[in-house]
């Protein structure tokens, strides 16, 4: 596996096997590998010719107060991974080349970054569709994966990829939990026992919000009432969101209809989870998806 520094030598092995028509698959990650990047990965390598993976813990996708500094950041053994997976590149810049002197541009989704995600972390998905569009830049794959774990980041990159012509193909891939449900996270390693027992309530409480939608309840307001009482039975844990949406733009609904995306986030001590579930209204042939 070849390790990359640059972004120039990146462009550059990249630019060699276009021109040989090698098909280029891609998966930008921060790092602390866990099963839920090996997912993309080994799907990814399914589909792809060469395949790269992307570490960098992108500072301009941290507020100040946020953790840039103590993001983990095991190198070696993300390496050992992704050799694992048969990744063929791993690019890791240093955020001097991706940001040198002098960098001006911002990529910006307004309306999908304004509410959930973008309304508790301001700058946040600015630098996510920033580095992204650098990223695919200078990677140049024919597609990229991402994961539904954070689903607003996956719409914001399909929106920017549409508008911006990018000719990237994405794709989107499950969310892969841990047994008791949790939705594996780098920051998972920061919880403490105690609040690693009652982190699960989050997808808990989707769960349930899943399930009254597929046993007919339409009512929103009623919905998200259940939702935020499985989390409220358990003082350590802070909601910070809990709300069922339309899949495609984000606004919140008062009336499920067909399709919704339950969207949560919570806080216990200082660290913040989110997760989401997909539901279709039961009817036909629909049936919920996770
Ligand atoms: P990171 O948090 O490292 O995640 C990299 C990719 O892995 C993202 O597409 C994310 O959705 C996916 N992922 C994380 N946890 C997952 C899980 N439990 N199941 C399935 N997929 C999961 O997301 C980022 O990095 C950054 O914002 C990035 C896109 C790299 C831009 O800096």
């Amino acid at each position: 596996m070849k390790i990359i520094r640059t972004a120039r030598s990146m462009a550059a092995w990249s630019q060699r096997l276009r021109r040989e028509g090698v098909i280029i698959g891609f998966v930008p990650t921060m790092g602390a590998l866990h099963d839920g990047h090996r997912s993309l990965v080994r799907a990814a390598r399914l589909q792809c010719d060469a395949l790269v993976v992307s570490i960098f813990v992108n500072p301009t996708q941290f507020s100040a107060n946020e953790d840039l500094s103590s993001y983990p950041r095991p190198i070696a053994r993300d390496r050992a991974l992704c050799r694992e997976e048969g990744v063929d590149a791993c690019f890791e810049p240093t955020a001097l080349d991706m940001y040198p002197e002098g960098f001006q541009t911002t990529v910006t989704v307004p309306a999908l970054s304004r509410r959930w995600e973008g309304e508790a972390r301001p700058h946040h998905f600015a630098g996510v569709s920033t580095v992204v569009t650098k990223l695919f830049g200078i990677a140049q794959p024919h597609l990229a994966l991402f994961g539904q774990k954070d689903y607003q980041q996956s719409l914001l990159v399909r929106q920017l990829v549409r508008d911006l012509d990018l000719g990237v193909t994405i794709h989107v891939r499950p969310t892969v939990r841990e047994r008791d449900g949790l939705a594996m996270s780098s920051r998972n390693v920061y919880l403490s026992p105690h609040e690693r027992r009652i982190a699960p309530l989050l997808f808990q409480a989707l769960q349930a919000g899943r399930q009254m939608i597929m046993s007919g309840v339409s009512d929103v307001a009623a919905i998200e009432r259940i939702m935020r009482k499985t989390i409220e039975q358990v003082p350590a844990i802070h909601v910070e969101y809990l709300a069922v949406c339309d899949p495609e733009s984000l606004e919140p609904l008062s009336v499920v209809l067909a399709r919704a995306v339950l969207l949560g986030a919570v806080r216990i001590g200082a660290i913040r989870l989110i997760d989401n579930l997909l539901v279709k209204m039961p009817g036909g042939k629909s049936r919920a998806m996770s």
